[in-house]
């Protein structure tokens, strides 16, 4: 992956993080196993005799005790380290990240001078929003991109940061639910979304028939709202192969998968795809071709 040219702290200060809670509650039980095992090695030598004082190590040979005493003090030790790496990993996906794989899913359109009517789905506090933005400003383009978030705290912060990033002008956010986009179809040059598609229907549990056909549901209003010729850049975790066999049903063209990214621990692609400008089918309808996706390293 390329080199990102923006320092997260700048990230940092303008998006901050919307999981915050997640990485506190890593890094909390990362400190109290860091401290159990600085504490446990502090009283290895009473552990040691501990053991040393059972019957059972009487009849094992010399030294088990100490091994014994050992091991215990280094399994939390082992665990710290991999929640502070977890918690590392964690930050990393939610900000360097997040903002580098924003810069790879812009240059996924090929020409941006054409795009009038951009759409991002789950915009969250804007961090591909603005690079879109971005974008249209570099091109001197007239399209505007439009952010739709099921909040309104949300969309205010986004607005927010458009300001901070000098481009609000381009910008324009839309309270809604994803389920029924609030948009006519046909309607966008361009619709992408980053890291939001697999936290749709997770009220029925993420591994369920009933959030995968809601989330192939969304995926379906994505394509609807797409214009003929329109591109999708879609970046998410885990169920991108899922999104590829409805995007093959859905006849769409020049599906392509990127390689493995991982993104919070979990692999991750973006996938892109054109919506046909002959023929546009309706999301219901079902198709067996599945000559046009290309791979790239999908697990
Ligand atoms: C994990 S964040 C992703 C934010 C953004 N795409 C990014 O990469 O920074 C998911 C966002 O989707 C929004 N969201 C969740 N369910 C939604 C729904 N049904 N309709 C619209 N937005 C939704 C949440 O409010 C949240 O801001």
């Amino acid at each position: 992956m390329g080199k990102s040219s923006r320092d997260w702290t700048q990230i940092y200060e303008i998006y901050g993080m919307d999981e915050w809670q997640t990485l506190t509650f890593l890094l909390l039980h990362a400190i109290v196993f860091f401290l159990l095992s600085v504490l446990l090695l502090i009283y290895f030598s009473p552990i040691c005799s501990f053991f040393d004082s059972l019957t059972l190590f009487s009849s094992l040979p010399p030294r088990s005790a100490r091994f014994a005493a050992g091991f215990i003090v280094s399994v939390p030790a082992l665990f710290a380290s991999c929640l502070f790496f977890v918690a590392g990993n964690f930050f990393y996906s939610s900000i360097p990240l997040r903002w580098e794989m924003s810069q790879r899913m812009v240059k996924v359109v090929n020409d941006w001078s054409n795009v009038k009517t951009a759409l991002d789905v789950g915009c969250g506090r804007g961090i591909l929003l603005n690079a879109i933005a971005k974008q249209l400003k570099k091109e001197g383009s007239s399209g505007r991109v439009v952010g739709l978030d099921q909040k309104k705290t949300v969309t205010t912060s986004t607005l927010r940061t458009a300001g901070i990033e000098g481009v609000q002008e381009y910008v324009t956010c839309r309270e809604g639910d994803v389920r029924q986009l609030p948009f006519g179809d046909n309607y966008f040059d361009v619709v992408v979304s980053a890291v939001f598609l697999h936290t749709v229907g997770k009220e029925f549990g993420r591994r369920t028939a009933a959030a995968a056909a809601e989330r192939v549901r969304v995926l379906g209003e994505v394509v609807r709202v797409l214009k003929p010729g329109g591109v999708g850049v879609v970046w998410d975790l885990v169920h991108v192969p899922e999104y590829v066999r409805r995007l093959q049903e859905l006849r769409m063209e020049e599906i392509t998968v990127s390689e493995r990214v991982t993104a919070f621990m979990m692999s991750s692609h973006i996938v892109s795809f054109r919506k046909p400008i002959q023929q546009p089918v309706a999301p219901g309808e079902v198709s067996l071709d599945c000559k046009s996706a290309h791979y790239v390293n999908i697990c």
